[in-house]
């Protein structure tokens, strides 16, 4: 399985996608299938329109087995996006130039970063919502500023105790290393707390914290999954429960701004949706390292996530 993460100015965040065994064509091919703006023209190799710059996160000296075709060479030559000394390396010692014709290069079994320029003619892309969006779409209606940042004080804070509970739970079942982590990560929530105390800080919102049935399903939308209280939990699986939550989180943010009809309101929602995007991206980052780390373990005594 590899890790390729999509990054552009024409995009509101990176996305990282799975490409698994079988499931690999070039990288145009991955970006179509999930609808990744990529531009592209001749698919041939012969346009250069679907240029983009690719970064191995697999750094060193290991071959890649990039399969530079003549072609793709001519193409990059002619773009100026190939140097002489790209080419030797290239040619000499496998290894990949930074720019790449997405319709020509494949995908391999390793994690890479894809990052294009896009159309800047063309409109922003939405930002990518998960399914998840429409539980709260509509479902939590909020009557003034004062209440929305009783809501995001609330989210945050409740996230922060619910990492706390679940890190002692795991301690008390013997799980360390993933007690550990969500000790980690209701730290990480108890800073989101501090942005989400500060931006509220005109209001006293201990007088607008919602009651728990104000949410759907009675819980604040950065909880994990019920499995993430497992004792056999993997610092990957409790991560990927971490990200659910946060994605949650942003998605949240996100359809309130969507469906507020006052411009306070949404414009504070659009804020806590951007900040909320960039949780995820770290999280994102986290799972990629992990993911890598658990391929390459580091010497015994570094820890994994910093
Ligand atoms: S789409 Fe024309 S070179 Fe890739």
């Amino acid at each position: 399985m590899s890790n390729v993460t999509f990054s552009s100015p024409v995009m509101a965040r990176d996305i990282t996608v799975y490409a698994i065994a079988g499931d690999r064509g070039t990288i145009l091919a991955v970006a179509k299938a999930h609808k990744i703006p990529i531009p592209f023209d001749c698919q041939d190799g012969e346009c250069g329109s679907c240029l983009v710059e690719v970064k191995h996160l697999a750094s060193g000296n290991r071959k890649h087995g990039i399969a530079l075709t003549e072609k793709e060479k001519e193409m990059l030559r002619q773009l100026g996006k190939i140097t002489k000394e790209e080419i030797v390396e290239a040619e000499v010692n496998d290894m990949p130039p930074r720019y790449r014709l997405a319709c020509q290069c494949f995908v391999r079994n390793e994690d890479i970063i894809v990052a294009f320029e896009g159309d800047k003619t063309l409109p922003a892309q939405a930002p990518y919502l998960t399914p998840a969006a429409k539980v709260y779409k509509g479902g939590v209606q909020i009557a003034s500023l004062e209440e929305f940042h009783g809501f995001a004080v609330t989210v945050e804070e409740d996230a922060a105790l619910h990492f706390d509970k679940l890190s002692a739970s795991m301690e008390a079942c013997g799980n360390h290393e993933v007690a550990k982590l969500f000790a980690q990560l209701a730290g990480f929530s108890r800073l989101h707390l501090a942005e989400a105390r500060k931006r509220a800080a005109a209001t006293d919102v201990a007088k607008f914290i919602p009651p728990d049935y104000a949410w759907p399903d009675h819980e604040t939308p950065e909880r994990t999954a019920l499995w993430a209280g497992d004792p056999s939990l993997s610092r990957l699986d409790a991560l990927r429960a971490a990200l659910v939550g946060e994605r949650r989180g942003y998605e949240f943010y996100y359809s309130i701004a969507g469906t507020t009809g006052d411009k306070d309101i949404r414009a504070a929602a659009k804020e806590f949706s951007q900040e909320e995007a960039e949780h995820v991206q770290v999280l994102e980052a986290w799972i990629t390292r992990e993911e890598w780390l658990q391929k390459h373990p580091l010497p015994t005594g570094e820890a994994s996530v910093s």
